[in-house]
């Protein structure tokens, strides 16, 4: 240990001589001696000098403890700057503690809709259907006119239309005057696929449809559908019905009942709007079912012999039946939600509610 009689002097000498120490350590172990040496504190030249000047007289005391400390500052500084650059930084030791729980790293998750179209998937895949997908991109005659709905139809005017402003030409045969637009539902996809298959069929059509609508708690201009469709001969209402329970009853709850009531569509006959009993009441009438104790889920009907004719299949021999459903609206049936913009604003805290 240097003389440490507490005097300017002998802090000055101490300072020149960590100086002349720092300048000499070269490496990272080197720093870690000067710094044991000076700053630590039991044994360390800065903690004597401390109990030195501490034991002065009353009036060198202050200016003597001043002078101590600005050394001793200036000491962590120069190391702490001499320790980056030769580039050790702090210790690996330091640095590493082995004892802290891991960090898990943030894991990105399916989107509720996702999770759902999925499960939906997953229900129909079982029952043997084919997933297929089609453009969103459509010409007016897959959109409609093939769906029983010519133009001025007033049918058409249950779905506002976003039309392209200028058509785009695709990969059919249709004439030049066809407007094209952004298909309003996935129905469009049943002409497609029964133009390039013969029957049995047997899909689902998971996909994006448009329509011009104001964007509130229960509308949105773009969504998601999920239309089915089964062709064969002596398909029936009842292969209808059955193929739907089974849908609601593994969707929501086994208990779950249907209620078909009469509808239209132009593309069906006959056809119906499909209502679940409210999974809240169970029929009974709540704030949930709007005290009716039924929750409408979809459209359905057997498929018209019109659109057999526009396809190409022989409306004698072949029966079949469809439906569309709202992929947004059995996730947000299940899911209790009260607004549908959720689904869209990518607000993390609504997101990370759902499981992986
Ligand atoms: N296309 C209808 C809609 O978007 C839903 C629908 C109803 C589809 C009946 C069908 C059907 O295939 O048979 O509202």
């Amino acid at each position: 240990m240097p003389d440490l009689t507490p005097t300017p002097d002998t802090i000055a000498r101490l300072r020149d001589e960590f100086q002349t120490e720092l300048a000499r350590a070269a490496t990272d172990r080197d720093l870690q001696a000067t710094r044991d040496r000076y700053l630590a504190r039991k044994g360390g030249v800065i903690a004597a000098l401390m109990k030195a000047v501490a034991a002065a007289t009353p009036q060198d005391r202050p200016a003597l403890g001043r002078l101590a400390n600005e050394l001793k500052i200036e000491i962590e500084t120069r190391l702490a700057d001499k320790r980056a650059a030769v580039g050790g930084g702090p210790r690996p030791a330091d640095a590493l503690d082995v004892t802290l729980p891991g960090r898990s790293p943030a894991l990105g998750r399916r989107h509720p809709l996702t999770i759902v179209r999925d499960r939906m998937e997953a229900i129909f895949t079982r029952m043997g259907f084919a997933i297929v997908e089609g453009p969103e991109i459509e010409d007016e005659w897959h959109c409609f006119d093939a769906l029983n709905m010519p133009a001025e139809h007033p049918a058409r005017d249950m779905q506002d239309t976003l039309y392209l402003a200028a058509p785009v030409r695709g990969d059919t045969e249709r004439p030049d005057d066809v407007r094209t637009l952004l298909r309003t539902h996935t129905s469009s996809m049943q002409i497609r696929y029964m133009q390039a298959h013969e029957p049995p069929v047997r899909i689902v059509v998971p996909g994006r449809v448009y329509r011009r609508d104001d964007l509130d708690a229960t509308h949105v201009p773009m969504f998601t559908q999920m239309e089915g469709l089964v062709v064969a001969e002596g398909v029936s209402l009842a292969d209808l019905k059955g193929t739907l329970m089974a849908f609601v009853q593994t969707m929501f709850m086994p208990s779950s009942r249907l209620r078909f009531r009469p509808s239209f569509f132009p593309y069906t006959e006959p056809s119906a709007e499909v209502d679940i009993s409210c999974w809240q009441c169970d029929g009974a009438g709540c704030a949930i079912c709007k005290r009716t104790g039924w929750i409408e889920i979809l459209g359905c009907g057997m498929v018209h012999p019109a659109v057999f004719e526009a396809v190409g299949y022989d409306a004698e021999r072949y029966t079949g039946f469809a439906w569309g459903v709202g992929i947004e609206r059995v996730a947000f049936l299940r899911y209790q939600m009260d607004d549908m913009r959720m689904f869209f604003e990518n607000d993390l805290r609504f997101l990370e509610q759902f499981p992986y």
